[in-house]
């Protein structure tokens, strides 16, 4: 049983992101009754959250056909113009997964094939090449991208759809777990459900990989029926503590406060004393301990917070005064 498999099909079966939803239901339903195709989105959040799912997502209610890329998949203008010129209906979903990977002269090509659903493109070499003008069918873009601020000005202002996809509650990881645990062929307890929600570090591809995992151990133990103990067992196995928080981020958490004081620090130094690469750093591992204040980025670089602190069971210098500055998502500190 694969993450496909447990990918929810429909917008009524996509848990969360209730605000979001909302809004793509008028959206969506607006385009539909116009019949015309949906404006073009660009779905930006953290790793896992479900922005490759709402893509298809998308497509099934709109009753449309989906292509699928990436942005390192166009380098090249003619890349793009392969895409767009085959297979493409009209209202279909070309889904761009990392599309702050674009090429830039790719990028350029799609700006009039976004805004007037033409693409040029150059045919030979050389004196005798010439360029022509393709008509497309009019088509719906959906971006998906963890950077949003590495999205050209100019690309961003062509999305008439921009939305930003949250962490999960503890309760919507929960709901999620309970259903995919039935599609398993096991039960699940809502206490068990909620420690697996808990410590899922409010994302969903991470809930449904601890559910797998606390399967393993329920099937081992000859259990068809995971209870709370049963899941926090398993957890502990796995070295996910009480917050959701791994090896991993506790190791950079205990960098930050014992070899740097608790910073600031810049975030290659950290990277390099966690033997970490820089992007994964930034991009898979802060923004959660960001969004649990468990860390800051700072104008000079990341800092501990007392929860830091109080998390890995120390107590606070007195110099760790709380942090002036919060997150800024794109920071370079
Ligand atoms: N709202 C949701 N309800 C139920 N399942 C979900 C939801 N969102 C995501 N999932 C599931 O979580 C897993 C990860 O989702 P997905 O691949 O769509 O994330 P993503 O945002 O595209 O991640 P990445 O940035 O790494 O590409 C998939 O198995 C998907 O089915
Ligand atoms: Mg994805």
């Amino acid at each position: 049983m694969d993450e496909v498999r447990l990918r929810p099909a429909s917008l009524a079966d996509y848990v969360g992101q209730r605000r979001l939803k909302r809004k793509l239901e008028v959206y969506l339903g607006a385009a539909r009754d116009r019949g015309e195709a949906l404006d073009h989105v660009l779905l930006y959040g953290p790793p896992g959250l479900g922005k490759t799912t709402l893509a298809h997502i998308i497509a099934a209610e709109l009753g449309v056909g989906i292509r699928v890329t990436s942005g390192p998949a166009i380098e090249k203008p003619g890349d793009l113009a392969a895409i767009l010129t085959n297979s493409l209906e009209p209202g279909d979903v070309l889904f761009i997964d990392e599309i702050h990977r674009l090429g830039r002269v790719a990028e350029e090509h799609l700006y009039p094939a976004m805004e007037d659903f033409k693409i040029d493109i150059v045919l030979g070499q050389g004196p005798a090449a010439r360029s022509i003008r393709l008509e497309l069918p009019r088509f719906t873009l959906v971006g998906a991208t963890t950077r949003p601020g590495l999205i050209t000005g100019p690309l961003r202002s062509r999305f008439g759809i921009i939305e930003h996809l949250d962490y999960y509650s503890d309760a919507d990881l929960a709901q999620s777990v309970t259903v995919d645990a039935r599609e398993l062929g096991y039960g699940l307890s809502a206490e068990a459900a909620l420690e697996i929600g808990r410590r899922s570090r409010g994302t969903m591809r991470i809930a449904k990989r601890l559910l797998r995992r606390v399967r393993d151990y329920a099937q081992m133990a000859g259990e068809e029926a995971i209870d709370a103990s049963r899941a926090k067992l398993a957890l502990d196995a796995l070295d996910i503590d009480d917050a959701g928080l791994d090896r991993r981020d506790r190791a950079i958490l205990g960098a930050l406060v014992e070899r740097f004081a608790g910073g600031p620090v810049g975030l290659d130094t950290l990277a390099t004393a966690v033997s970490e690469d820089r992007a994964t750093l930034e991009e898979v591992y802060e923004p959660f301990l960001i969004q649990r204040g468990l860390l800051v980025r700072t104008p000079r670089g990341r800092m501990a917070t007392p929860a830091t602190y109080h998390h890995l069971g120390l107590s606070a210098p007195p110099s760790q005064a709380a942090p002036l500055f919060s997150g800024e998502p794109e920071s370079r500190a």
